[in-house]
């Protein structure tokens, strides 16, 4: 009995949390889903409380998997990641789930109705906490036009929506959240330009205040970032702000050549 596995942490042991600032840093962090093939090697990084840190990078550089390991779906295996001091391994999973508000490409609907669907986000929330995060989202206007308002009932995954429109959704659910800390997956999809110019607006007024961390497709995105990390192969090789960035010519650089032809 005095031998447990430390890592199977009881609710006694775990660090309680009620109100998380958002200091988040990750400290020599090496990571792979199987342990003999390391995916991220030697993560450093320190993000203050209201940053707003961009991954940028070639596809399967490790983004995804870098905001996996914020909210432990996966453990790491050297290093470690902490917030506001503490180790995550010492946070409960429910605890840090409810700091981290998640914004995926491929958040789920389900069926319901719309304001149900927001108030995922925070099942406490009053109707009216609900619009007003619909409001901050961006996506008020919107499901004003729908036939039944905030009652319509989202069917299949919100197959009634259109795929911007959903998006908005899902910036209102993480809206609602009072998470300090907050991962947003940029859609790639693109949308209208009026719908976009919503999403953008959302997305500002979401990141507002917390802490997060954007895989970024936006070039308004990484334009705004405090701090941007550019991902090769598991390891950050080039780190700044946009202007540092574009003036070292590097893989930035190339990359932003790139999202401005699509901007
Ligand atoms: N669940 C998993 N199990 C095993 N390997 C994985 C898993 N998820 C991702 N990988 C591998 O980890 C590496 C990094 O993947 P990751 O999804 O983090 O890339 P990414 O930078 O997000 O790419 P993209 O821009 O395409 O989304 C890739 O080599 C990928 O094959
Ligand atoms: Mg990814």
């Amino acid at each position: 009995m005095m031998d447990e596995e430390p890592e199977n942490l009881d609710a006694a042991d775990a660090v309680a949390m009620p109100q998380m600032e958002g200091h988040v840093v990750l400290d020599h962090v090496t990571f792979g889903y199987n342990p003999d093939k390391t995916i991220l090697k030697d993560i450093n990084l320190t993000a203050e409380p209201g940053q707003k840190i961009a991954f940028v990078g070639s596809t399967g550089a490790g983004k995804t998997t870098i905001t996996n390991l914020l909210n432990r779906f996966y453990d790491i295996q050297e290093g470690s990641i902490s917030i506001d001091g503490v180790n995550i391994q010492k946070i409960q999973g429910d605890v840090l789930r409810k700091n981290i508000a998640m914004v995926l490409q491929d958040t789920h609907l389900f069926t319901g109705s719309v304001m149900e669907n927001i108030r995922f986000g925070r099942m406490d929330a009053t109707d009216e906490e609900v619009i007003q995060a619909a409001k901050t989202a961006s996506a008020h206007s919107f499901i004003m036009r729908l036939d039944q308002g905030y009652d319509t009932i989202l069917e299949g995954d919100g197959a009634n929506l259109s795929q911007g429109q959903r998006q908005l959704i899902n910036i209102a659910r993480a809206a609602i959240s009072k998470a300090p800390i907050l991962v947003l997956d940029e859609a790639t999809s693109s949308v209208d330009t009026r719908t976009e110019r919503h999403i953008e607006h959302g997305m500002d007024r979401l990141m507002k205040n917390r802490t997060t961390f954007v895989i970024a497709h936006r070039l308004s995105t990484v334009r705004n970032a405090d701090a941007i990390m550019v991902l090769e192969q598991g390891e950050i090789i080039e780190r700044g702000n946009h202007d540092e960035l574009l003036a070292l010519k590097g893989r930035y650089y190339e990359l932003y050549t790139g999202l401005k032809e699509l901007d």
